[in-house]
């Protein structure tokens, strides 16, 4: 041990090997226990916990008296030796340690308030409110769970470094500083002080200059990128985000969805799971078709099959309606699901009226007698229809597609989620090949880009840009893995002339073209190569890996659900003068 080493080694990290050896630590006083002369200090760091001992039989008096006086979350440097733990481990959190520290020495290094919030916990005791932990966000980061969150999303963002470095990709930063990249949500805008009246956005994704990257010959571009989107928050969206972000030259969509299906298997890898490639491959179409949604959880069997043929017109009233106005029945199988209670299949159906189905037809045979709702005399057909057996159980959804799809994952959804369900595999990755080029945009009535504009419509679905657009199928696909978009990409355009027909599609005049998109075109028109790419949600990755349910225990210092950084307090109010150099006045004023 060198003698002005402040720390030899991480207190989580000693174990019997260290026996009877000298070391110094330092770390943060987890828990302290005063035991009739003795003083017992729970020590903490990154890598876990040591039991500290201090005893009038090595450790001075003076040390005593400091050791006795250390509160908690205080900082202390300790100097001892290793030895083993006379008693049986007294909890959970200690309970696979054998060994302890003898103390000699013991300095308080950096006093500790009464903390707000307690970093240790005694068994079972509840975590404090969110919002209490997110104003007290340093004293939340030493939870061992969310440090733990943390040295996992290192070893993520390391080994996705590593994959894409080996597949010959190069790291290259684009700015933060720039022009709007749409990507469905609104922009951060900043404004420019030196500029009166212009601003610069920040990026939604570095989308246009990776493709850019691509005509300037860079061929394999990747990037650890920070995006920024102002939209309204949901529980797995962040206002700033990270992707691992990535595009290539002279590529199919195969090829991309190879790259980042060996990223995937590494990354999951890195958190100890195995899992195999390649993944299932599944149309946009027959997703919506047989899940009702394109992020399918495929962990789970519950598919969804048209019934409208089974049934006979007179099967009930209602019917005859729904095919009028061009809808169908549409319904799942619940295998063994007769057993569930008139109160399981009330919470079903109001799960299917939540997304906005009128109702849930249902029908089952239980021992006997036949039983249903909605379709009561077609329920036997339909279920001999669908390979049903006694004890099974029908469900079904009559309405448009926009209808039944919603309100059928829905009640898959409330199915899987069932405690009695078990799901058929733990790790269900799956594609989703030929989104839709364009959708509609209910607010506005108009065509919006699916996913951005610069995706390449499917080859054999050109001529349908003019006639039927709407119907026009994309050179898009996402990764899903158990009902969660992991991330999304594309073949993009690389005619000048295309991607200038896309933008008048989407109602923009050449003016706006060229203001907007101009250096764009310009790039396309220099000599551009085939390319694609894929930008991966890491946020999402990491939350999923760590077995984290928020995407704010996997970020350091994370945005509330209102986008408020409650730690620092941002957003703040400027003064008028600040603005007034920015060239801003508030509105109100
Ligand atoms: P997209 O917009 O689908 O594609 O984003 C890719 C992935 O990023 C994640 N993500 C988010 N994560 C946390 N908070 C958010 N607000 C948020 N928004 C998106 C999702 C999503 O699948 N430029 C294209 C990619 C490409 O075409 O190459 C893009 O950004 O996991």
């Amino acid at each position: 041990m060198s003698a002005t080493a402040l720390r030899t080694h991480r207190a989580g990290e000693l174990s019997r090997a260290h026996l009877g050896q000298a070391v110094r630590l330092g770390g943060w006083v987890h828990r302290r226990r005063d035991l009739g002369g003795l003083v017992f200090i729970d020590l903490r760091d990154r890598a876990g916990l040591v039991q500290l001992s201090c005893n009038p039989d090595w450790t001075p008096p003076a040390v005593m008296e400091r050791a006795a006086s250390a509160g908690a979350e205080t900082v202390v440097l300790v100097t001892g030796t290793v030895a083993l733990r006379p008693e049986p481990a007294r909890d959970r959190e200690l309970a696979s340690r054998e060994i302890e520290v003898h103390v000699t020495d013991l300095e308080i290094a950096g006093p500790a308030q009464t903390p707000a919030i307690s970093v240790a916990r005694k068994d079972k005791e509840e975590l404090a409110a969110e919002e209490l932990r997110l104003r007290h966000r340093v004293l939340d980061l030493r939870r061992p769970e969310l440090q733990q969150n943390l040295i996992l999303r290192h070893r993520l963002l390391q080994r996705a470094r590593r994959t894409l470095t080996e597949l010959e990709f190069l790291e290259i930063e684009t700015p933060i500083l720039t022009k709007p990249t749409p990507e469905g949500a609104r922009d951060y805008l900043v404004p420019s002080r030196v500029h009166p009246g212009e601003f610069y956005a920040l990026p939604q994704s570095p989308q246009i200059y990776k493709q850019l990257l691509m005509v300037a010959g860079y061929d394999r571009y990747f990037q650890i990128a920070r995006c920024f989107r102002d939209e309204d928050l949901r529980a797995d969206r962040q206002p700033e985000f990270t992707q691992i972000d990535l595009e290539a030259s002279f590529v199919s969509a195969e090829d991309i969805q190879q790259v980042v299906e060996r990223i995937l298997v590494d990354l999951w890898a890195e958190a100890g799971v195995a899992v195999a490639r390649p993944f299932p491959r599944l149309a946009w179409r027959d997703a919506m078709e047989r899940y009702g949604i394109d992020k399918p959880d495929l962990r789970y069997g519950y598919e969804i099959r048209d019934l409208t043929p089974l049934l006979g017109g007179d099967a009930a009233p209602f019917l005859a309606d729904v095919r009028t106005a061009g809808g169908r029945v549409r319904g799942l199988v619940v295998p063994g699901g007769a057993a569930l209670t008139r109160k399981d299949l009330d919470a079903l159906a109001a799960s299917a009226k939540e997304a906005k189905a009128g109702g849930l037809i249902w029908a089952r045979r239980g021992s006997g007698a036949w039983e249903g709702q909605g379709v009561k005399a077609a329920g036997q057909i339909l279920l001999d229809a669908l390979g049903g057996r006694e004890g099974d159980l029908l469900l079904a959804v009559a309405g448009p597609d926009a209808v039944t799809s919603p309100a059928l994952h829905a009640v898959r959804t409330a199915l899987t989620r069932r405690p009695d369900v078990q799901p058929t595999q733990a790790h269900a990755f799956t594609w989703i090949l030929e989104f839709p080029l364009f959708e509609l945009d209910p607010a506005t009535n108009q065509q919006v880009p699916a996913h951005h504009p610069f995706t390449a419509p499917h080859p054999a679905d050109r001529d349908m840009l003019e006639r039927a657009p709407g119907q026009a199928r994309a050179l898009h696909y996402d990764a899903v893995y158990n009902g969660n978009e992991l991330g999304s990409g594309s073949i993009r355009i690389t005619e000048p002339a295309l991607q200038r027909r896309i933008f008048e599609l989407l109602g923009m005049s050449e003016a706006e073209i060229r203001r907007r998109f101009g250096f764009l075109l310009d790039g396309l028109a220099a000599g551009a190569p085939p390319h694609g790419g894929f930008a991966l949600g890491f946020d999402r990755i990491a939350m999923l890996l760590s077995g984290a349910t928020s995407l704010r225990d996997v970020i350091a210092f994370p945005k509330t659900t209102t986008a408020r950084a409650l730690f620092e307090g941002a957003p703040t109010p400027v003064s008028a003068d600040d603005l007034l150099s920015l060239h801003l006045k508030r509105a109100e004023e």
